[in-house]
């Protein structure tokens, strides 16, 4: 009993803690701490047990070349480059526009960026790029092949990821960004066709630690961000699609 209390509140605290963080602190991780978040994260579950997910890690100067050709590309305007597929959808509506403004205008507004100036948002969006300054990129690929099935799997990975890091004091932030440049991480990761991994695919990077992000220059939007009536609309249709009682879905909405 004691063991179940225990875990619940670790996995719970792992699920709450964990953030889309957008500024690291630069210090390494040891090599010894991410092989164990990826192993621990590979048993995530997938259909026929297929583990379509492919991670590629990059600290070092195999992240900094990396870097260097992707801000390159994103000065150049991506110049070149035209995404595999849509991660989102063409024409935003209803709810969802409403969401996507709502980050864009609380991101912005942090930094305090405001309507019309694009040069600086496209500098923001720049550092996409740069890993937010995190000292480790991970680009993940799945054999083109696959079904949609497999993306759905490999969601389940890049969760486990992100919630590993968590437990052991690290931050991440999910990068749809690195999809907008398939041609260039296929290249920079040196990607062959014969092996059917092409790269770009869910251009998810993952950055260690931000040290609470102290001494960055760039708030976290977690820091200024109250719980968000995102968060609670998502526990409140969770609570229609689950079934929860009224009184589990009041405590789940006043986390
Ligand atoms: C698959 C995926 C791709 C994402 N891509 C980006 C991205 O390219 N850049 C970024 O700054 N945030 C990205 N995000 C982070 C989302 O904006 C963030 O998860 C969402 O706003 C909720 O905030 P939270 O993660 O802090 O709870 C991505 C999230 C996911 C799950």
């Amino acid at each position: 009993m004691t063991d179940s209390i225990a875990l619940k509140a670790a996995v719970d605290a792992a699920m709450r803690g964990r953030h889309a963080v957008r500024a690291f602190l630069p210090t390494p991780v040891d090599d010894e701490l991410l092989r164990e978040i990826l192993a621990v994260s590979s048993r995530a579950p997938s259909g026929t047990n297929l583990q379509p997910w492919r991670v590629h890690v990059l600290t070092g100067a195999a992240r900094q070349a990396l870097v260097d050709a992707a801000c390159a590309l994103h000065d150049a305007d991506g110049a070149g480059e035209t995404p595999e597929y849509d991660y989102y959808p063409r024409e935003f509506f209803g709810e969802y526009l409403a969401r996507r403004r709502k980050i864009g205008l609380d991101l912005y507004g942090l930094l305090g960026i405001v309507k019309g100036e694009g040069a600086r948002m496209k500098a923001q969006f720049r550092r996409n790029y740069e890993f937010f300054g995190a000292p480790v990129g991970l680009i993940f690929s799945i054999d083109r092949r696959m079904g949609k099935g497999s993306w759905l799997d490999y969601g389940t990975f890049l969760q486990n990821i992100m919630l590993a890091a968590r437990a052991r004091g690290l931050d991440t932030c999910p990068q749809a960004a690195w999809s907008e440049y398939p041609g260039l991480v296929w290249r920079m990761l040196g990607f062959g066709e014969t092996d059917g991994v092409r790269a770009g695919e869910p251009g998810a990077a993952t950055g260690a630690e931000a040290g609470a992000d102290a001494g960055s220059s760039v708030p976290n939007q977690r820091r200024n961000r109250p719980p968000s009536p995102l968060a609670l609309a998502l526990v409140g249709s969770r609570r229609v699609s689950w079934g929860l009682s009224a009184a589990a879905a009041a405590a789940a909405a006043a986390v």
